[in-house]
């Protein structure tokens, strides 16, 4: 059995202050919420607040971003190491939102998973297509790519994927429960390529416009193992009822 997997992930949203209170109303709201991890993942600005917050609770904190390199002139940059330093668990890795407006490709993005693996940091891998390229017939080459040269050496451990279909993601047009199967057991049969078994404990989270309205029918199916919501991660109210969807 796949424990659920629900993540929030704050883009570049909340100062340290919208962090507090967000925190300090959640946590009461899914105290009750064991059969499930629960990941929040806010800006770096609010990580070490977040951290202390966080600690002692059913809550685990993730990074949105990492560079790959230990330290060094890096100018901007944050190393997996600085997010172990501050206690973050987890980091995101290949966000689309990475891929198209910061140049990530699939070789940056392996790098970046096995620095945070190195680390002792948990992986959320992205992957997911543009509507062209679901369109265009093109979904599996695409998930194959990106699956492929983002998990090349990479163990399974600590590691969960997200499929998040581009043309979703804050559009208000959530994948039907069906093409995230669909999509999410190809997503499987490929990391069953690379990792036989294992990839049967793999979490597979769909990401898209997922809300409290569509969260309960999206987690029947039987690949769809949780969940990285954005917008809707965004109010305690509205992340703490998808994280209670049962
Ligand atoms: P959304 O974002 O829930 O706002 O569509 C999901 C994501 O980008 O992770």
């Amino acid at each position: 059995m796949r424990k659920p997997f629900i993540a929030a992930n704050w883009k570049m949203y909340k100062t340290t202050g919208e962090t507090n209170d967000f925190i300090k109303d959640f946590l009461p709201a899914v105290s009750s919420a064991t059969d499930v991890d629960i990941v929040l993942a806010p800006p770096f600005t609010s990580l070490p607040l977040a951290a202390g917050l966080l600690k002692g609770s059913n809550v685990n904190l993730s990074a949105q971003d990492i560079y790959f390199e230990k330290e060094g002139a890096y100018t901007g940059e944050i190393s997996s190491g600085m997010l172990v330093d501050i206690g973050c668990q987890y980091v995101i890795i290949g966000h689309s939102e990475r891929r198209q407006y910061f140049n990530e490709d699939d070789e940056t993005v392996n790098k970046k998973i096995k620095a945070a693996k190195e680390a002792g940091l948990g992986v959320i891998f992205c992957i997911g297509e543009t509507i062209e390229e679901r369109e265009g017939g093109k979904t599996e080459d695409i998930i194959k790519r990106e699956v492929d040269g983002g998990l090349k050496d990479i163990s399974p451990d600590n590691l969960v994927v997200a499929y998040e279909p581009i043309w979703a993601i804050g559009t208000g047009k959530t994948a039907t429960p069906e093409i995230a199967q669909e999509t999410h057991a190809f997503v499987r049969a490929r990391l069953k390529a690379l990792y036989n078994d294992k990839a049967d404990d793999l979490r597979i989270l769909y990401g898209g416009s997922v809300k409290p309205e569509n969260i309960s029918e999206l987690m029947t199916k039987p690949d769809v193992d949780g969940a990285l919501v954005g917008g809707a991660s965004l109010k305690a109210d509205s992340f703490s009822k998808i994280v209670n969807f049962k």
